[in-house]
């Protein structure tokens, strides 16, 4: 059965798509996989689709299978029951208007990942999310501060390593540090395990392979772990969008 790691934060940009493509991209990569089956499953439900561009742009080159699954909220509530991938990352709205996509994604999850700058404008709509929607799910959680650029000094990262540390927040040892490199991936059409050699770019991978440490170097069996309810699926269709057909691709009862 598979982990589902949720990104969430309904505060927008603050890089829930970078993490998602970009870790579920190196434990792909890590993982191994054939040419017909990733370990990894990456998974939209922000109706903003910009996971899916991103995807669409790396084409061929993606190393972890692919859903855009936001209009379906019935799908999206079976996640959990996906059988042929190790790892589910699943990415959500940046908006509060989406809040019953997010409640009902995190009834799928395993952990939660919360993204944050390390800016103090970024807390208080943090603040509301792990408070109203992500703690009260019961789903274990960590913050994870993205986006911290070292010219920038270690002032504001201080702050909010105070910040969370005061409010008792557990979070990633992990700081994912701001690099042009990931700011131009999407419209390049890369993730992360293609940017070239070079130092920069090694150090760039080097953040999102930390984390991916973190991130599967805890918890053991799924959360959800339960008895096989035989919806394994492993030829079924891979299109979890609602066609209006009842084809529920990867989260297909896979039955005749
Ligand atoms: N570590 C980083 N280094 C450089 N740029 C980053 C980093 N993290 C995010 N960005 C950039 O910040 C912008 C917002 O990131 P992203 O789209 O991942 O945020 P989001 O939380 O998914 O936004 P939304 O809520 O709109 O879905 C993008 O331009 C992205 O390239
Ligand atoms: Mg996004």
């Amino acid at each position: 059965m598979a982990r589902v790691h949720v990104i969430a934060n309904q505060k927008g940009g603050v890089g829930k798509t970078t993490v998602t493509v970009n870790l579920a991209a190196v434990v792909a990569d890590t993982l191994g996989g054939t040419a017909d089956h990733s370990p990894v499953l990456g998974v939209s439900t922000d109706p903003q689709a910009s996971m899916l561009e991103w995807a669409q742009r790396v084409g061929d080159a993606l190393p972890f299978d692919f859903e855009q699954c936001h209009d379906n909220p019935a799908l999206l509530g079976k996640l959990r029951e996906i059988q042929q991938y190790s790892h589910i990352f699943v990415d959500t709205p940046g908006s509060l208007e989406d809040e019953s996509i997010l409640q009902t994604v995190l009834t799928q999850a395993d952990d939660v990942i919360v993204p944050l700058e390390p800016e103090p404008m970024a807390f208080s709509p943090a603040t509301r999310s792990i408070q109203r929607v992500i703690d009260p799910s019961g789903v274990p959680w960590r913050v994870l501060l993205n986006n911290w650029d070292p010219r920038d000094g270690e002032s504001d990262l201080n702050q909010t390593r105070d910040y969370v540390r005061a409010r008792g927040w557990p979070s990633f040892h992990t700081v994912i540090r701001h690099y042009k490199l990931h700011t131009r991936a999407s419209a390049e059409g890369v993730t992360v395990v293609q940017y070239s050699k070079n130092r920069t770019a090694v150090e760039a991978r080097q953040d999102f392979l930390k984390l991916a440490l973190e991130v599967l170097g805890t918890g053991g069996a799924p959360r959800h772990a339960g008895p096989d309810n035989g919806l394994s699926n492993s030829d079924g269709p891979r299109d979890c969008s609602d066609s209006g057909d009842g084809d529920n691709g990867v989260i297909a009862s896979g039955k005749g």
